[in-house]
């Protein structure tokens, strides 16, 4: 199975109602990792890049790992650009072969987001790629972008509106959730995702997926949360991984770069693994 449009992806997980883990990676090591556990769950997903890491890694060579890593798998993958701000990033990645992006307007008026928003997804629809698209910041920095003040909320009326006008393939409302580490458990309003979806059916993407519990994903995925999207999970699995064999090595007196390797390749994949059981994606690739 190739490399696939997201929509392809999200639009079976919507209708069967399970949930596709769309993972953060921060590097080579990361991207290898989370596309091992797609194959060993049998489980489609998508692999996210922020602004951020096409920035440190480069966007010629971040492509050229994805295409030399994803040559020949056997499970439906998609490459998507998380939160972008930047029409210039995002017009790159696009022609670069990125197939989908999410053009974060949220910290404009609303009529110039989804002004500026249909005229991505021309642009993406000239490449066969995809769009989501979002009207409220999601509360919360991530890799630089964003604001730990929870954003208002748009009405229901002006969210489908947006959604229709638009065209995007997948909406990211903000419901409560939030980027990187839930301090109390949070408070979500399943019932928007619902009141969404039932008067336009689309995608929804879930964001800020890290710490949530397993009742909460099993509701919000069978109101149609389709893109489960996990970042700050991968990225503490990493370090703490990491962080445990250094100090292994430390004690040993033992230095051997690609035992570090292996060990916090072997956490990441696990990570992503246990997200796409949870999710009802395991076994579900065609
Ligand atoms: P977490 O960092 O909370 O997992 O959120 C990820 C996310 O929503 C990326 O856009």
């Amino acid at each position: 199975m190739p490399v696939v449009p997201l929509k392809q992806v999200v639009d079976r997980a919507f209708a069967e109602r399970y949930g596709v883990a769309a993972i953060n990676v921060v590097n080579d090591l990361t991207m290898e990792a989370v596309l091992a556990a797609a194959v060993a769950e049998h489980a489609p997903v998508i692999i996210q890049t922020s602004v951020k890491t096409v920035r440190s890694i480069g966007l010629d060579l971040l492509f050229a790992m994805w295409r030399e890593m994803t040559a020949g798998i056997e499970v439906p993958v998609s490459l998507h650009l998380d939160h972008c701000p930047d029409r210039e990033v995002l017009s790159a990645c696009l022609r670069k072969g990125w197939n989908s992006v999410l053009f974060d307007g949220s910290t404009l008026p609303v009529a110039e987001n989804q002004r500026q928003t249909i005229e991505v997804v021309s642009e993406a629809r000239s490449y066969g790629a995809n769009v989501e698209g979002e009207i409220e910041a999601i509360t919360g920095v991530e890799d630089d972008i964003g604001s730990d003040e929870e954003a208002k909320r748009e009405s229901l009326p002006v969210a489908l509106e947006f959604i229709r006008a638009t065209g995007i393939d997948v909406f990211a409302p903000a419901i409560g959730n939030a980027h990187g580490v839930y301090h109390t458990e949070p408070h979500l309003d399943a019932q928007r995702v619902s009141d969404i979806v039932a008067a336009q059916p689309i995608p929804i993407a879930l964001h800020g997926g890290t710490g949530m519990t397993d009742a909460q994903f099993t509701d919000l995925i069978a109101r149609g949360c389709a893109k489960v999207n996990i970042s700050t999970a991968l990225k503490v699995t990493f370090m703490k991984s990491s962080l445990d064999y250094l100090r292994q090595a430390e004690e040993r007196d033992s230095w051997d770069p690609p035992s570090l390797f292996g060990a916090t390749r072997a956490a990441v994949t696990q990570m992503a693994a246990d997200h796409m059981r949870r999710f009802g994606s395991a076994g579900k690739a065609w």
